[in-house]
């Protein structure tokens, strides 16, 4: 998979990806990522990106032209499954969406700053608009490190145990169950008995049974879709 990210802070995004899991995931080249400076794609004096919104009020507005130059210049180079923007008012995030995009093979995201990018580049070139969350960030940045991670995560060989990620909170519309490790006492804090009970079968059920315990407790929505 190939992720091209564009920004207007490249340094913002130096680190999520040259650490851990994706900087392996690009290493053992089953992900690309490539990150775009939109100031290299503008024209104007001092390389500016934004202007005053028509209509006044506060807060500045992303320009069409270097959107559209970067844009232009990434889709000549191969066919993009997606251009993303992220946005606080696109179509939340959620385990589904980040299965479905891992699925695809040229993903393009755009991050927006300011008061968010001129509403005719989102309807000329944006295909999908995603926000992480009901809050705003400074930029997209984080929301597109967030988004990429969740689904590189998934393209196989990535994790070191392939069922890992199918056992992932979220993936069957249930949290997942409590872990534990060594030792199986500490400071008089014990592991449950059964999963040092070697049963599998038993566990297996254990297991389940948290989950579903957990979901309807903390996420009464989810458990709700999973019942369904
Ligand atoms: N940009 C600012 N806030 C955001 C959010 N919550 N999700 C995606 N992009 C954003």
């Amino acid at each position: 998979m190939r992720v091209d990210i564009i920004t207007v802070l490249p340094e913002l995004l130096d680190g999520p990806f040259s650490a851990s899991i994706l900087k392996r995931a690009q290493e053992k080249g089953l992900a690309e990522i490539h990150i775009h400076n939109l100031r290299d794609y503008s024209t104007q004096k001092q390389k500016s990106v934004d202007d005053y919104a028509f209509g006044g009020g506060a807060g500045m507005v992303m320009t069409m032209e270097p959107i559209d130059n970067c844009i232009s210049a990434l889709k000549a180079n191969r066919d993009y499954d997606e251009i993303i923007y992220m946005t606080p008012d696109g179509e939340e995030l959620d385990q589904g969406m980040s299965n479905n995009l891992s699925l695809k093979g040229n993903l393009m995201i755009l991050c927006g700053h300011y008061k968010g990018i001129d509403e005719r580049a989102r309807e000329a070139y944006i295909t999908k608009e995603i926000s992480i969350g009901s809050y705003v960030l400074s930029g997209g940045e984080l929301a597109a490190a967030v988004l990429t991670d969740s689904i590189i995560r998934l393209l196989p060989g990535v994790l070191n145990d392939e069922t890992s990620a199918l056992s992932d909170s979220y993936q069957d519309n249930l949290l997942a169950p409590p872990v534990y490790t060594r030792p199986a006492e500490y400071k008089g804090m014990k592991v449950p008995a059964i999963l040092i009970s070697g049963d599998l079968k038993k566990i297996e059920l254990w297991r389940h049974e948290k989950s579903l315990e957990r979901t309807k407790t903390r996420r009464p929505d989810l458990y709700k879709k999973y019942s369904e």
